[in-house]
């Protein structure tokens, strides 16, 4: 199976399971494994923050990122294609008691600087407090754009004017900074947070980190405990994440190539379209534009010639390039989807 619905289907490499077997452990519980305290004082590093801490998931970094930046009845702004909005279940308002306020994500990710502006509220007792701004790095639903550091410094200014805070999803943010070819610290620094996934590109099986102060850190750690989030022996999902760090980022660039010359090839074939200039990192969408199939028949077909994608939205579908997946099958992969569009007439 070429399975192109997630860069999260990737499986740990060899060298990761061999440092798994040979890690150093100890209970994270009562702050004694060092792998995890390794992995979290290298996250910090990398971000440029001072502190870091492990937790299961993505949606578990975010929800105690904006949770410890937030009181109850506090507004978030954050993009109405965010994956915080659109896909952790509501946390930050069902257990937070956060209020969310949408802008419109452009095309590239991100929100208008003006949008931003006036969204912010005035000190009123009618309103929420505006308290924290929330962006996502690389965009999930907008094509994979990284949001470049220009841009990211522009939302720190008006933040800082209105003393605001921000967080960054940064679930592929190791894919932003190899596209833009600028470092992982310098994308962090307009950022007062950030996280990062390790199980999704780069490969790893469990786990992402938040990066922030260690204020910040301090309140992250507690509520990851209010959630059930404090793992024991952690350190053998840390090893695992360690290798992936050291070996897993530079070949990004790759999974980045793989997903243009999918693009290519599917704008070149009838009844597809696709803008590969639309396709900044790892993430491909495209539509269906025939009137005689639809969607969910267009994915079991190929799924039944050995090519898993998903449907996002009727018609409209979304390849994930990771290291799972070569040229050839890249190749492979279009063969097919000439053959079925081309068998289809
Ligand atoms: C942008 C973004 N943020 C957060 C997450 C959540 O990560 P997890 O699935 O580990 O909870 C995802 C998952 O795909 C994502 O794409």
């Amino acid at each position: 199976m070429i399975d192109l619905r997630s860069d999260t289907v990737t499986l740990p490499t060899p060298a990761m399971m061999d440092s798994i077997m040979h890690a150093r452990l100890g209970d994270d519980v009562l702050d004694e494994d060092p792998t995890i305290h390794e992995l979290e004082k290298k996250s910090a590093e990398l971000t440029g923050k001072e502190a870091a801490l492990f937790v299961p998931s993505g949606t578990m970094a975010n929800l105690t990122a904006v949770l410890a930046h937030c009181e109850r009845g506090d507004e978030v702004i954050l993009g109405d294609q965010a994956h915080t909005f659109l896909y952790e279940a509501g946390g930050i308002s069902s257990l937070g008691g956060i209020h969310s306020h949408q802008l419109k994500n452009q095309d590239d990710g991100t929100l208008t600087l003006n949008d931003i502006k006036n969204a912010i509220r005035l000190d009123n007792v009618h309103f929420p407090k505006t308290r924290l701004i929330c962006l996502e790095n690389t965009h999930n639903r907008c094509y994979g754009f990284p949001l470049t550091i220009d841009y990211l410094n522009a939302v720190r200014t008006i933040a800082n004017e209105h003393e605001l805070l921000v967080h960054v999803d940064g679930a592929r943010l190791f894919n932003a900074s190899v596209a833009l070819g600028i470092t992982v610290k310098e994308l962090c620094k307009p950022a007062d947070s950030t996280t990062f996934c390790l199980s999704k590109g780069l490969s790893a099986p469990v786990g992402s980190l938040v990066c922030g102060e260690e204020g910040f850190i301090h309140r992250v750690k507690r509520l990851r405990k209010v959630l059930g989030g404090g793992m024991r022996q952690a350190g053998i999902l840390a090893a695992a994440g360690i290798e992936a760090l050291d070996t897993m980022v530079e070949r990004l660039a790759l999974d980045h190539k793989h997903a243009k010359a999918l693009a290519d090839g599917i704008s070149r074939i009838n009844g597809l379209q696709c803008d590969p200039e639309f396709v900044p990192t790892n993430i491909v969408y495209f539509t269906l534009e025939r009137g005689d199939i639809n969607g969910v028949e267009l994915v079991s077909l190929m799924k039944k010639n050995g090519i898993q994608f998903f449907e996002i939205s009727p018609k409209r579908f979304r390849l994930v390039t990771h290291c799972g997946i070569d040229a050839a099958e890249i190749e492979e992969t279009l063969a097919m989807f000439s053959r079925v569009m081309n068998g289809l007439s």
